[in-house]
């Protein structure tokens, strides 16, 4: 057998043990408490901001991160939130229940650093992402993405999470690959699990219920342009993340070498390639800025 269909069984054959793998996973995490609270009283006949307010803050941690989210500069807001109650008046329900939910979500898997992982530093990625496809997404005119983008971007590698908590030994093989300059680092997924942390974000998106857009979006973030139709949401993310690698600002290793999907200049039009290099340039003070909000 030649050496590329032996490369295909072999995937193939990885594929269906990690399918089994991921069946098999018995504590994958439920809804997230705060999630399924907000939604509740969002659903009740009459939600006050200040009942709300109370609601959340019950979470200390959580608040901060709203507050920081909120205040970084690349989200976008014009105006300075100093309080839960104030940031719920400037962005509403919908908006704080989604911020809510992205971040609980993304806490409700996280897990602890150790070699090849550091849990800041993709909290930091994460954190940027989303505010950064956010913010792009307003700045290009996509006001009916709302808050989705910020969504979409906190959870973009919940894939990476989902294989550094679940599959340990198949993560630290894939990193150690990487780091010895082996393989790059979705060759060593596929060669290590025959799929790719895309499809496992995806996985564990759909068995959260989350919305047919942000799960394709999920299993997208490095290649919008296969999706058909296309995605103005996966292609603001994927710009958003390459952007991180561009500016090498809040970057992540796995992420290195990430190739530009070249059909997001048609999705989100921006014009020409030269255009959007512009573009990015462009955002480098909100990125450094941003991070030092996010850090503090
Ligand atoms: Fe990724
Ligand atoms: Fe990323």
């Amino acid at each position: 057998m030649d050496k590329i269909n032996s490369e295909t069984l072999d995937r193939a054959q990885r594929r269906t043990e990690t399918e089994r793998l991921l069946s098999n996973i018995k504590s994958l995490p439920l809804i997230p408490k705060m999630m399924f609270e907000v939604t509740k009283f969002l659903q009740s006949p009459a939600p006050t901001t200040s009942g709300l307010a109370r609601l959340v803050g019950r979470d200390q941690g959580l608040t901060a991160k709203i507050l920081s989210v909120a205040n970084s500069p690349l989200y976008g807001l014009q105006r300075k939130v100093t309080s839960l109650e104030f940031a719920i008046i400037v962005l509403g329900y919908k908006e704080i229940s989604d911020i809510v939910s992205a971040l609980s979500l993304a806490e409700s898997i996280k897990s602890t650093s150790d070699k090849y992982f550091n849990h800041d530093e993709f909290w930091l990625h994460s954190m940027v992402v989303g505010s950064a496809a956010k913010g792009i997404a307003q700045n290009l005119g996509h006001m009916d993405l709302g808050s989705d983008a910020f969504v979409a971007g906190m959870l973009h590698e919940l894939g990476i999470q989902l294989m550094h908590k679940y599959m340990h030994r198949q993560f630290e093989d894939i990193c150690r690959k990487v780091w010895q300059q082996e393989e790059s680092f979705s060759g060593a997924e596929l060669d290590t699990l025959g799929m790719t942390h895309q499809e496992l974000g995806k996985f564990l998106a759909e068995r959260w219920n989350l919305p047919v857009v942000l799960c394709d979006t999920l299993s997208h973030h490095h290649s919008p342009g296969e999706l058909n139709p296309r995605s103005v949401l996966a292609a603001v993310v994927h710009l958003a993340d390459y952007m991180t690698q561009k500016l090498k600002i809040a970057n992540v290793y796995w992420d290195e070498n990430m190739q530009l999907d070249p059909s997001i200049v048609d999705t989100l039009q921006l014009s020409s390639q030269e255009n959007l290099e512009k573009f990015i340039l462009e955002y480098k003070d909100l990125f450094i800025e941003t991070v030092f909000t996010i850090r503090m």
